[in-house]
């Protein structure tokens, strides 16, 4: 799994790191993803998927 956040999107909102907080995480008033993260790990892309779909901007993107 790999996961991109378009920066010019993000409105802060931090849905996403609470929502998956072992995935995303607020640098600033941007998400980005964690560093180090395993992004095999089933229950992390269950929630990654829905923080895709539950962004308000459609900011992210989960491939794979
Ligand atoms: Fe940004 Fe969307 Fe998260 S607006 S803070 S990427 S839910």
């Amino acid at each position: 799994m790999k996961i991109a956040i378009n920066q010019n999107l993000c409105i802060g909102c931090a849905l996403c790191t609470s929502l998956a907080e072992e995935v995303f995480e607020m640098k600033g008033d941007k998400a980005q993803p964690v560093k180090g993260t395993d992004l095999t790990n089933k229950k992390n892309y269950k929630k990654a998927k829905e923080a895709e779909q539950s962004c308000p901007v459609g900011a992210i993107k989960v491939f794979g």
